[in-house]
């Protein structure tokens, strides 16, 4: 069969390089697809966002399955788009997917049907903003309802931060309509874990727990960036937890949403921060994460063209996963500055020299004059399987080791929080 990907990132490198080992597989296309990825998968010049340009791709090239990486295709309707000419498309509708596309909304679903989260309010005014993070003493977390990036959270220590994030948010419009409302939330403590499930509306099937790395510098230490490393499994999440998460966050959620008449299929994110009440809900997304879609997917045994027809004709109930033993664990290399600015175009080096275990997933690359180049902010995810996170994570450094391009920049520290906890 025929299939296409949805984006360019290295979550999509590893969607392809996944779907290639597929014996269903016979053609892989990608839209926009990334270098790293042109040796499997044609690459199509057509923008993520831009749906109708994906639909119409879709139909001349007789598609018969689209996987879709980020969220802006999917919070913009595009699967009800590709349904509606007949489409096989993995991924949840416009309206399941404001879980992602509206936190207002993913905060009443999960207020409603019972599930764990942060104590919070929304508001569309920022002097009622303003008025209750006064009340509430300032320490808050202050979310732009709309998408903005990854970019629209403030964690704020104080008042003053608080105060200033509205301002930024609500009234200089930083993230422009995305922040006409915003939700004021309870800040949390604790230690942070992704858990993403298949899901066809009814069958639950929960992913192995991964960690992702947000914060820019080791120790966590600098502002957020997309994902600076991720491994899995995260033994952060123990089996009990686990259990907490399937059970009290993941199965109500579905559940909730069928209730409301919006029936989610496809991939649910669950980042959550693991509280000493237990597991809380940070956000829900609703796509695979990136970086963490690169272990999880180097460790998934089961075909995912299998796991993919079995959400989209709802018999996700006959799959079972399977898990290739060990842990895996992905490093991303990244350019100087992010996640501010950053120049693009430096030279990379290295990547023909790369251990066995190892698949450096594309990011941020291009070709110019034939060299392959930096384009964006994560340039590459350097990710690793072995025995165990501790073999998986000198594997991965190890091949980081041979990798250079001007400005490179990476922690060191990727999984640590994993190794600490499997040696208690
Ligand atoms: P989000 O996009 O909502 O996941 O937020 C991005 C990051 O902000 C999370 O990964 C956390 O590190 C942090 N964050 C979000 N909400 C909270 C919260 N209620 N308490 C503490 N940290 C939070
Ligand atoms: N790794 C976080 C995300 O994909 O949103």
């Amino acid at each position: 069969m025929k299939v296409l990907v949805i984006g360019g990132g290295g979550r999509e490198h590893a969607l392809v390089w996944k779907l290639s080992q597929s014996p269903r597989v016979k053609e892989i296309l990608a839209a926009p697809g990334n270098p790293g990825m042109s040796d499997l998968a044609t690459c199509v010049d057509i923008n993520a966002g831009d749906v109708s340009g994906l639909v119409a791709l879709a139909r001349q090239e007789q598609v018969d399955l689209t996987f879709v990486g980020p969220e802006e295709p999917l919070v913009k309707g595009g699967v009800t788009a590709f349904e509606t000419e007949g489409l096989k498309i993995v991924g949840p509708g416009r309206r399941a997917a404001a879980l992602e596309g509206s936190k207002s909304f993913a905060k009443g679903i999960m207020h409603k049907h019972g599930v764990p989260t942060a104590a919070y309010r929304s508001f569309s005014n920022p002097s009622d903003a303003a008025d209750y993070i006064r009340r509430i003493g300032g320490r808050c977390v202050v979310k732009a309802d709309g998408l903005a990036a990854g970019k629209g959270v403030v964690v704020a220590e104080d008042e003053t931060a608080a105060l200033q994030a509205v301002e930024d948010i609500m009234v200089k419009k930083r993230f422009g309509g995305a922040g006409k409302t915003v939700v004021v939330e309870e800040l949390l403590e604790g230690e942070e874990a992704s858990v993403l499930a298949f899901t066809d509306g009814e069958t639950v099937l929960p992913l192995l727990p991964a960690q992702d790395h947000k914060q820019v510098w080791d120790g966590d230490k600098g502002p957020n960036t997309g994902g600076m490393g991720a491994y899995a499994p995260a033994p952060v999440c123990t089996p009990e937890i686990y259990h907490t998460v399937v059970e009290k966050i993941l199965k109500p959620t579905i559940r909730g949403l069928k209730e409301e008449g919006c029936t989610y299929k496809g991939i649910l994110y669950a980042g959550l921060m693991i509280t000493s009440e237990g597991p809380k809900v940070l956000e829900f997304n609703v796509r695979f994460g990136d970086p963490e879609a690169q272990p999880l997917l180097t460790l998934l045994d089961t075909d995912l063209v299998e796991i993919g027809e079995a959400i989209i004709e709802e018999r996700l109930h006959e799959v079972d996963l399977k898990w290739k033993q060990g842990a895996a664990a992905c490093v991303v290399l990244a350019s100087q500055g992010y996640p501010g600015s950053y120049e693009k175009g430096k030279p990379i080096e290295g990547l023909d020299d790369i251990p066995e275990g190892v698949t450096v997933f594309h990011a941020g690359t291009a070709v110019k004059d034939g060299r392959l180049v930096t384009a964006g902010g994560r340039v590459l995810g350097v990710t690793a399987r072995g025995h165990d996170l501790a073999s998986a994570i000198d594997l991965a450094y190890e091949a980081v080791g041979r990798i250079n391009f001007e400005g490179m920049h990476y922690r060191k520290d990727i999984g640590q929080k994993g190794l600490r906890r499997s040696k208690i």
